[in-house]
């Protein structure tokens, strides 16, 4: 694949000498395989940061999906989930044997609407996925009413999410288990890795074995037994001890990304408010602590295009995001119809991301709303 060809791209790496030192010391110090030194550190370190008790580190936050659902789901069990959301979450439940019920989206934070999972609740509904979007916290308070009145499970998709906080708490420790995702494009980067958290013991026991194949290696590795062995059907779903050992640096330097990009995200509001006649902002509900993780706009469907188009040929790398789940070509061929999430859709056809990181200088964001502007 080429290089960015872009001025300005849409992501960028917050990396450094340090995560290029600690992958060579990885590498020096061992096999590289993981549950090594730097997969233990990491997970101690993820722990203290968001406050959970325990922190797996996966392969991804796909990853950290499917041990979710692995761990829980029975044949023809419903998740309520939103379609505005990437293919991941709704693999994750078909490779668990259920079914994905999708709700649809509130139009001012772009997350699952709780008024709409409650429409959606049958005898089968075992479980809710929130999904973060864009590092801004769901409507938490009221999705853990309903799971609480109906028995329901919540797993959090806080792979946008890593940092940002709803009333003082860190996302992916509001449910039953929480996962993230070290992709290259997100916050804190690895590449490609995760992280599965939970307070529950129990759940973070079998997710341990599960995500080693189905052995208490894991365990083994600690030196709590003398060998390990096969103890239940298992996945692969573990992090190289040399990505831990990247993801550990980025770790150490997660309130620095995070206080940058909120001053991004800040200085870049301020700039787009004077066009907040032909575009919709961003808006941050109360209680929330976004890690502006994306920063999305939304303009008239019938200029979309060109205006992603436009801003590309100025060096600008925009882009559209989640095409709806239920409309996909997946999505079609599992029988879910057109109609069926229309906030969704309307978001989905409007929604332009724009670049956010921390390296971002204020004068990039001015030529951007500078470009904007003539555009639009
Ligand atoms: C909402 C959401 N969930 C899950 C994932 C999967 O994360 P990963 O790429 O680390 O597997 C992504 C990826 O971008 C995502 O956007």
């Amino acid at each position: 694949m080429s290089q960015n060809k872009y001025l300005i791209p849409l992501h960028k790496p917050f990396w450094g000498k340090d995560e290029e030192k600690a992958a060579v010391m990885a590498m020096r110090s061992g096999t590289g395989v993981g549950d090594l030194n730097y997969s233990e550190l990491l997970s101690k370190e993820i722990s203290q940061i968001v406050g959970s008790k325990y922190a797996l580190p996966t392969g991804s936050g796909t990853a950290s999906l499917e041990l979710a659902f692995a761990l829980f789901l029975n044949k023809g069990d419903e998740v309520i989930l939103p379609s505005f959301t990437f293919s991941s979450c709704a693999n994750a439940i078909l490779l668990a044997g259920g079914k994905p019920v999708f709700a649809d989206i509130d139009i001012q934070t772009y997350n699952i609407n709780p008024k709409d999972i409650e429409k959606l609740i049958t005898k089968r509904t075992k479980a809710i996925m929130v999904v973060h979007y864009a590092g801004m916290a769901a409507d938490m308070e009221e999705i853990n009413k309903i799971a609480h009145t109906y028995k329901l499970i919540v797993i959090e998709d806080a792979a946008h999410a890593l940092g940002a906080k709803y009333y003082g708490k860190y996302l992916g420790t509001l449910g039953l288990i929480g996962c993230y995702s070290f992709h290259g494009t997100k916050n804190a980067a690895s590449g490609e890795g995760g992280a599965f958290v939970t307070n529950n013991s129990k759940i973070n026991k079998i997710a341990e074995i599960i995500r080693e194949k189905g052995t208490n290696r894991s365990s083994f590795m600690r030196g709590e037994r003398g060998k390990y062995s096969w103890v239940r059907v298992g996945r692969s779903l573990i992090l190289s001890d040399i990505l831990s050992a990247i993801a550990l640096v980025q770790m150490k330097k997660l309130s620095q990304i995070t206080s940058l990009r909120q001053k991004k995200a800040e200085y870049l509001l301020t700039k787009l408010r004077s066009l907040s006649s032909k575009i919709v902002l961003p808006q941050v509900s109360q209680g929330t602590d976004p890690n502006w993780h994306i920063f999305a706009i939304r303009v008239p469907k019938s200029s979309r295009s060109r205006i992603v188009k436009e801003l590309k040929s100025y060096g600008v790398e925009a882009s559209f995001h989640f095409l709806p789940l239920h409309t996909s070509v997946m999505g079609k061929q599992l029988g879910y119809k057109k109609g069926s999430c229309p906030i969704t859709e309307e978001v989905s056809s409007t929604l332009i991301r724009l670049p956010i990181y921390p390296q971002l200088k204020n004068s990039e964001i001015d030529y951007m709303v500078e470009v904007l502007k003539k555009i639009l």
